[in-house]
């Protein structure tokens, strides 16, 4: 019974039909859901971190609100993106804790430092730019509730893509100083920007199961070639140098090649050994204790009108 199941469920997801909560689906399917929305909403959380360093300290009235708002829609992502995981019957709250206590993992690339102004730019263009190539065709995906929260999401990611590369934009045509910031913070987060689509494809081991499931719509290395087609142009316009000495046109495969990341340093990063690791979890974990009373006078409040009857 259980195969004809399995084999009703692989064809709703080859005909390209979604699946809803209370449909049927393997263990093993909700598990890999549970497991990447559980991380993605992770990222978008902790992801609030790197830029957040900057509001106080942002140039003008309009850097700083452009930036607030920027980071006050990450956390809109995270809470969507929650609500997505908890329709496969987890709970929020548990997913915190176990973020909070390092048992599931958020992208590495929110790890590495913010140093100056420029690199809140550079997130927008490349930070922001990678998630999107990752995520667009995660509207696609076959699980409902998060192709939907993807559908929103990705409109918000190319607003701050948008504007990260407007900012650039903006300090290219600044001062030589200013120039130089913009390449440093290139120079720093290229890497780490081709790290986020995963490991490659040979030493990725979720992504033959979840391609088959059509959670996954493109392998890491095809989604990571993608985003380096993307970006040359823009960085040519813009007047940067990309820091990849191997990087050139391929006519013949009509793609850029590229050179690789440095995978140690991923693994590094992804098993707690980066360069923020410590302070970014320890910033979240403050974060949850202090709010406990916010969550218990909401609880209380929700109890209360319950009990009154009053909506
Ligand atoms: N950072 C941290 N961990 C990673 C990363 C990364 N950049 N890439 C891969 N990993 C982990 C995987 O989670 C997996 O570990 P696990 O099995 O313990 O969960 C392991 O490395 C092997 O990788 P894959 O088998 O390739 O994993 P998967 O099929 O899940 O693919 C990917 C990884 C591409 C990130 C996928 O999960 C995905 O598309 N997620 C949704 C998008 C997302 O999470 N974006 C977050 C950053 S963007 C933003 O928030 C602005």
């Amino acid at each position: 019974e259980t195969e004809d199941l399995e084999r009703r469920f692989q064809r709703t997801v080859d005909a390209e039909q979604r699946i809803e909560p209370r449909d049927w689906m393997p263990e093993a399917y909700r598990r890999t859901l549970v497991r990447q929305i559980a991380q993605h909403a992770h990222s978008e959380i902790i992801g609030m971190q790197p830029e957040g360093n900057w509001i106080t300290r942002a140039p003008s009235l309009r850097r700083k609100a452009i930036l607030l708002a920027k980071v006050q829609d990450e956390a809109g992502h995270g809470l969507y993106l929650y609500a997505a995981a908890e329709t496969l019957g987890v709970d929020r709250e548990d997913l915190t804790r176990k973020l909070v206590e390092g048992r599931q993992k958020y992208s590495s690339i929110f790890n590495y430092p913010t140093l100056t102004f420029a690199d809140v730019g550079v997130i927008g263009w490349l930070v922001d730019g990678a998630a999107i190539c990752n995520q667009v065709p995660l509207c696609r995906t076959s699980y409902g509730p998060y192709a939907r929260a993807m559908i929103r999401i990705c409109k918000e990611e190319s607003f701050h893509q948008r504007q990260g590369y407007e900012l650039l934009m903006t300090m290219m045509r600044g001062t030589p100083e200013q120039r130089a910031m913009v390449q440093d913070a290139v120079d720093r987060w290229w890497w780490p920007a081709l790290m986020m689509f995963g490991p490659p494809d040979e030493a990725s081991t979720n992504t033959e199961r979840s391609m088959r499931w059509r959670i996954k719509r493109h392998t890491n290395d095809e989604l990571r070639q993608k985003f380096v087609d993307m970006t040359v142009p823009q960085a040519e316009k813009l007047g940067v140098t990309l820091p990849d000495p191997e990087l050139r046109w391929n006519p013949e495969r009509g793609h850029h090649d590229f050179g690789q990341p440095d995978w140690d340093e991923f693994w590094r990063v992804v098993k707690g050994d980066g360069p923020c690791n410590a302070r970014r979890l320890a910033h979240r974990r403050r974060a949850h204790e202090e709010g406990a009373w916010v969550r218990e006078a909401a609880a209380a409040h929700a109890r209360k009108r319950a009990a009154t009857g009053r909506p």
